[in-house]
């Protein structure tokens, strides 16, 4: 069976990006195992403390070096991506032998699908640039994305719903990550 980690780019706890998530591994059903990679505990990335490597990074590129395939659904800041899922995104881009660049990174090659849900533009320049900086520490980018405009009533109720069209767009990408 294959495994699917989700990371999820929002640390709030109604976070409408984990709620797509649920929607998302409702989606997947039992063609996959999935878990949720839990990155709370990872230090700031300072080069200082790089080696011995963190156990809390370890534990994390643990996860991503089993998982077949990862599926981000992140909010967007300010035109981008929240700055904890780049200091992720960084610590997985790292040798993690100390100057071997010749050894793929765990996130070298990985499958990568990306959703996120947000204000008016559907999170569209955040994917746009984690599109960038994934491709740049290669990992295997999926063209198709979901992108959610959060209904006006959700951000009232904490509750987003999605629509057929929408769930469609998840179900396209779950095949693109599982084929
Ligand atoms: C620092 C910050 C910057 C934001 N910038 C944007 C933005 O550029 N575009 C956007 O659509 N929403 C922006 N938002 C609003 C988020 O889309 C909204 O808070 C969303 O609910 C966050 O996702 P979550 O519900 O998964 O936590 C911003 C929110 C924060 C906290």
């Amino acid at each position: 069976m294959k495994k699917v980690l989700f990371v999820i780019g929002s640390l709030r706890a109604k976070s409408f990006n984990r709620q797509l998530a649920t929607q998302a591994k409702e989606i997947i059903g039992d063609r996959a195992e999935v878990s949720e990679l839990d990155y709370s505990d990872l230090p700031l990335l300072n080069q200082d403390i790089e080696q011995p490597e963190p156990s809390s990074v370890a534990r994390i590129r643990k996860a991503v070096s089993e998982a077949d395939a990862l599926w981000i659904f992140s909010p967007e800041y300010n035109f981008s991506y929240p700055g904890h899922l780049k200091n992720l995104l960084d610590w997985l881009s790292r040798p993690v032998i100390p100057l071997d660049y010749a050894t793929p990174t765990c996130i070298n090659g990985k499958r990568v699908a990306i959703s996120g849900a947000g204000g008016k533009a559907a999170t569209a320049n955040c994917r746009a640039k984690l599109t960038e900086l994934l491709t740049f520490i290669k990992a295997d980018v999926l063209p198709a994305q979901t992108g959610i405009a959060v209904p006006a009533e959700a951000w009232g109720t904490d509750i987003l719903t999605l629509t057929e069209e929408q769930k469609a767009d998840l179900s396209v990408q779950a095949q693109q990550l599982l084929g």
